[in-house]
């Protein structure tokens, strides 16, 4: 395993959740770390909490202007993590195409920009993780382009591994979470989600935000993997 003291690690989404926890890990780790997000006060106070050696700039990563301001004002990125999204879920039948479309245009193509503006600031050992979610090999319920999202940033990983190695390129794909973006979602469809992720997973019990963390720190630096997707996922994946 590399270390993280002193190496440069960018979360896009690093105000909350996930993103933020992988921030928290990756400080006590020793790291530099920038944090981008839509919202300046939210990253204001996560960089406040977590200390001198955090630094942030806000971002928007559907906006390629914005992103390139962002790079652009880094020496190098040693490590890219890039949680950032906000989108809708549900049936096909149920969603506008707006809506149906928003997992793509945020979750899909905000990454695929990251990593695109991010790569010339990329050192030679840099490792970048995408984010996913089970839902891409296991749909808890009818919500079809989020699938699809999720499958194709999984396949984005491992074209990106081939193109950018030696630089390593791998892909988080976690179950259902409890943090703070169900915190958002209305109680009684978290309960309802929650209880049947209990009920189908082997582990019977939704994840914490620090243990998808932990499994975005191995990709950071287990040096030879790349191309792979993790799953913490409590073995929701494969019941
Ligand atoms: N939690 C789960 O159960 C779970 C399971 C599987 C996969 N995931 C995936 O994990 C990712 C992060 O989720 P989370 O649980 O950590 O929730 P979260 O707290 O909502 O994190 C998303 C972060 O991204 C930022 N963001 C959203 N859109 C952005 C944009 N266009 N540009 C820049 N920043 C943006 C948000 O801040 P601003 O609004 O201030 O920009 C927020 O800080 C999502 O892609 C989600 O699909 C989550």
């Amino acid at each position: 395993m590399s270390s993280l003291q002193g190496r440069v690690v960018v979360v896009l989404g690093g105000g909350s959740g996930i993103g933020l926890e992988v921030a928290r890990r990756a400080t006590a780790a020793g790291a530099l770390v920038r944090l981008g997000g839509r919202t300046g006060d939210k990253l204001r106070a996560a960089a406040a909490e977590l200390g001198p050696t955090v630094t942030w700039q806000a971002v928007d990563t559907t906006d390629q202007e914005s992103l390139a301001e962002f790079f652009g004002a880094l020496d190098r990125v040693d490590h890219l993590f890039t949680p950032a999204a906000s989108y809708t879920v549900g049936p096909m039948r149920n969603l506008t195409d707006a809506e149906a479309e928003s997992p793509f245009v945020t979750k899909f193509w905000g990454q695929y920009h990251a990593v695109k503006h991010a790569a010339p600031k990329l050192s030679d050992d840099a490792s970048v993780v995408l984010m996913s979610g089970v839902a891409s090999v296991r749909p808890p319920a009818a919500a079809p382009a989020y699938v699809a999202c999720n499958a194709a940033i999984e396949g984005l990983g491992r074209g990106l591994a081939v193109e950018l190695a030696p630089v390593r390129v791998n892909v988080v794909s976690p179950g259902t979470i409890d943090g703070n973006l169900w915190a958002g979602r209305p109680a009684a469809a978290r309960e309802a989600s929650f209880a049947q992720y209990r009920a189908d997973t082997l582990l019977h019990r939704v994840g914490r935000e620090s243990e998808v963390a932990d499994a975005v720190l191995y990709l950071f630096t287990s040096t030879y993997t790349t191309g792979s997707t993790l799953y913490p996922d409590g073995g929701y994946s494969f019941r």
